[in-house]
């Protein structure tokens, strides 16, 4: 029996050193963790499971039959963040250079189906050199089974990447139908094809970095949701990110303990929007002073940041924000902070997080570049996110909300539940300067006369009153009380049904 123990413990010892002390070191050599060492610090301290790790395997090409290192370069199980569960694997780049074979592919849909029957979310870490060149055909249909798989763990339970090494080819398909994509500054990059294709095909001379690098990807391509610094910063803030969601789709996102008075009083509130109507203001802010104790995790703050989304906690509740960005572009909507935003809010819809919308928006950014990228569709997203969304969704107007960026901003039209104003804000079709001019041409030679007419305008529709009279603001608000009225909107409508009609399923302009 003793020897049998022993040789448990020695086929284990050997597992656990993947490619050998070597190409450990070399893996330490570029800063980077190795599978196992990412897993410890992702995890809560000795909770991580290991499944497979004998698996080796099963082809014969290339003298491939010589070499069966156990694990077949990804290690897999599941564990615990902060006491809740979530299913892992992590690509060991020591071992084959993290190749994707049947048996490696076999192991990562082994855990994505547990995570499904047993509801708990599923985090890849990869570093991997793609295919695994010697199985060819084999290797192909395992990436095929695991995209499978993350299409029908959408919405369902949540997936996040971490790009921690390579990742190159059709396997960056499967990060891209995750939810979040994670990537490690200077050691992770991604791209259909590398710079050596790049140059034959199109003569562009690129580096990895550039082409496919952390800071191409979350300022860019909007590919990747956030950078860091390196494999330790990575792994906590994901754990950080987890505690804001739910484990799958049934359940209600968790309740955290909060040392933070929710009907706290913001005076500074106030005074926050400037005297100028032009002149801007940082809305984050307004989040940082409505947050349970400030704490605001940003989603893709890099890229399009005319608008800003992230998750805070209200009473201890997740709640995701979205709200226009007056220091950039005034808060303008675009394509790009269109797609940003919708793809936010139907994460949140899918996994029951209420939605909290604060607004400041003169309107969608006019000129051919919008219109010939699309703008009517790719603003339509975010109108149709914000419209099928059914869980709670609270607004807060603090300044312009203009002509169609009004609609789309999560007012009382899209289901919004309750809309609240700010004193200072402005409801209305355009700003009275724009308004002036059109309805009064004929005047335009007499600037006196334009400037009464804009007064009259301003006096007219530049407050929150002509909505509020109509019902499309539920309440005109003090700044200063906006927290408190907010954590007390979203405490009532904890129990909210909201219901889409029977459909399989909807055709958002994509
Ligand atoms: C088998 C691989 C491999 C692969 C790397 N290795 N990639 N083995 N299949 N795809 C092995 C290497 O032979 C080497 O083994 C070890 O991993 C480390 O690789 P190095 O080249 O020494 O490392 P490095 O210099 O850091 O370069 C990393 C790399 C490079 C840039 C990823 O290895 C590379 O270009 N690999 C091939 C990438 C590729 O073309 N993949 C197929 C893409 S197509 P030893 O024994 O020497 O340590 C694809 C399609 C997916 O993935 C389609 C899905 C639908």
């Amino acid at each position: 029996m003793k020897d049998i123990l022993t040789e448990l413990e020695n086929r284990r010892k050997g597992a656990r050193l993947g490619g050998g002390q070597a190409r450990i070191d070399a893996q330490h050599g570029r800063g980077k963790l190795t599978a196992r060492e990412r897993i410890e610090l992702l995890l809560d301290e000795g909770s991580f499971e290991e499944f497979d790790m004998f698996v080796t395997h099963r082809c014969t090409d290339f003298g491939m039959e010589k070499q069966k290192p156990a694990g077949d370069g990804v290690v897999t199980g599941w564990g615990t963040i902060n006491g809740r569960q979530v299913y892992v694997f992590a690509q060991d780049f020591t071992v084959l250079g993290g190749s994707v074979s049947a048996t490696h592919a076999a192991k990562i849909c082994k855990i994505m189906d547990m995570a499904m029957q047993n509801g708990a979310p599923v985090i890849g870490i990869n570093d991997s050199g793609g295919a695994r060149i010697q199985e060819g055909v084999d290797s192909l249909a395992g990436y095929g089974e695991v995209f499978q798989r993350n299409i029908m763990a959408s919405g369902v339970v949540p997936q996040i990447s971490m790009i921690m090494g390579p990742c190159a080819g059709g396997a960056v398909y499967s990060p891209a139908m995750t939810d979040f994509i994670f990537m490690v500054k200077d050691s992770s990059y991604m791209f259909v094809t590398g710079p050596d294709v790049v140059k034959t095909v199109t003569n562009e001379l690129v580096t990895a970095e550039e082409l496919g690098g952390a800071s191409t990807h979350t300022k860019k391509s909007s590919v990747a949701d956030a950078a860091f610094e390196n494999d330790v910063e990575a792994l906590a803030e994901v754990r950080r990110l987890v505690d804001f969601l739910p484990l799958n789709n049934r359940q209600k996102p968790p309740v955290r303990p909060f040392f933070d008075d929710p009907e706290r009083i913001e005076e500074s509130l106030d005074t926050l929007i400037p005297q100028n109507p032009n002149q801007p203001y940082d809305m984050k802010e307004l989040i940082l002073k409505i947050a349970d104790e400030g704490d605001f995790f940003e989603i893709q703050e890099d890229f399009a940041k005319n608008i800003i989304t992230g998750f805070i906690r209200l009473e201890g509740r997740s709640v995701g924000v979205v709200a226009n960005q007056p220091m950039v572009l005034a808060g303008v909507l675009d394509i790009d902070s269109a797609r940003k935003a919708a793809r936010f809010v139907r994460f949140c819809d899918c996994f029951d997080i209420p939605l909290l919308t604060l607004v400041d928006v003169p309107g969608f950014l006019p000129g051919t570049t919008q219109e010939y990228n699309g703008v009517i569709k790719h603003g339509a997203k975010l109108l149709f996110a914000y419209g099928e969304a059914t869980v709670p969704k609270v607004t807060v107007i603090t300044r312009k909300a203009y002509g169609g960026a009004y609609v789309v901003m999560a007012s009382k039209h899209l289901r919004a539940d309750i809309n609240y104003a700010w004193p200072t804000s402005e409801v209305a079709v355009m700003g009275a300067k724009g308004a002036t001019e059109i309805i009064h041409r004929a005047d335009l030679g007499d600037p006196e006369k334009i400037a009464k007419h804009a007064k009259d305008y301003e006096d007219r529709f530049a407050n929150p009153f002509v909505a509020a009279e109509r019902g499309f603001i539920d309440e005109v608000i003090q700044p200063r009380s906006t927290r408190k009225r907010v954590a007390r909107t979203f405490a009532s409508l904890r129990n909210k049904q909201g219901q889409m009609p029977w459909k399989k399923h909807d055709n958002i302009p994509l």
